[in-house]
């Protein structure tokens, strides 16, 4: 089901007492929110179990930043989907710039960590997005369309109906840059164009598309206000409670 999304990525930071306060003033700040925007906090994995219980009575979702493409065994240091679920995450995210460029993670493993994850019941986050070098020569677009078409063409339609996809440029995490509204709009049509050609245009207009980058309060409401950006994926941003509520409020 399409619907508006705030996730915070905090990546590899706070530790377990930051953790802690940041989710404190957030379940306090939103419980008057309703249902939109739907907030999901992707803390790292030992963190889970205690957002999962801070969390618990309000509407704010916990997910995981990575799980292994394997079910269970000799895999030293890695998280399973299964114990995501087991703890009460609710989403992962797959697929980070991050993860791709740091761990090597490829198409064929991500295929795996979605397959996992989906069997588990996670609803993955799944991200894309081009290089610096890819935007300037003008081959963005065929860029992400190809990671996006290679995980698709071995998908199944269900599956593919699950997703969400969080496009993220490369050039804009982290770095202060964003991708001006119109970019990034641009973008998620495509996306969305190519969601078309695997579940029809009615399933394709059912799913949520995010827009990660350097968002920010001062840029959020210009960004979703955009007919295919449904939401973000946000980095830096969601490490403060006064700027990430700031984001929540933009919708
Ligand atoms: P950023 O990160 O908001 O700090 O740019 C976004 C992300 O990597 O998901």
């Amino acid at each position: 089901m399409r619907e508006n999304i705030v996730a915070g990525n905090w990546k590899m930071n706070l530790n377990a007492q930051e953790a802690n306060e940041l989710t404190k003033i957030l379940v306090n700040s939103t419980q008057n929110l309703g249902n939109t925007p739907k907030v999901i906090l992707c803390t790292p994995n030992v963190f889970i179990p205690q957002t999962v219980s801070q969390t618990q009575n309000s509407a704010i979702k916990v997910g995981g930043q990575n799980c292994s493409r394997f079910d269970k065994g000799a895999y030293t240091g890695e998280t399973s989907a299964s114990m995501l679920k087991s703890v009460g995450a609710e989403y992962v995210i797959i697929g980070h710039s991050e993860r791709r460029e740091y761990f090597n993670e490829s198409n064929t493993q991500l295929l795996g960590k979605i397959k996992q994850a989906q069997t588990n019941n996670l609803k993955v986050i799944l991200c894309c997005g081009e290089p610096l070098q890819e935007r300037s020569s003008g081959n963005h677009i065929h860029f992400v369309t190809n990671q996006l078409e290679d995980l698709f063409n071995q998908l199944n339609k269900e599956e593919i109906e699950k997703l969400i996809v969080a496009y993220e440029p490369i050039w804009a995490i982290g770095t202060g840059e964003t991708a001006s509204p119109e970019q990034a709009q641009e973008m998620h049509a495509v996306i969305r164009r190519l969601l078309a050609k695997y579940l029809g245009e009615g399933g394709a207009s059912e799913i949520s598309i995010l827009y990660g980058g350097s968002v920010k309060g001062n840029n959020a409401k210009e960004i979703f206000s955009n007919p295919d950006i449904d939401g973000g994926l946000v980095g830096g941003a969601s490490l403060n409670a006064n700027d990430f509520l700031a984001i929540i409020n933009a919708f």
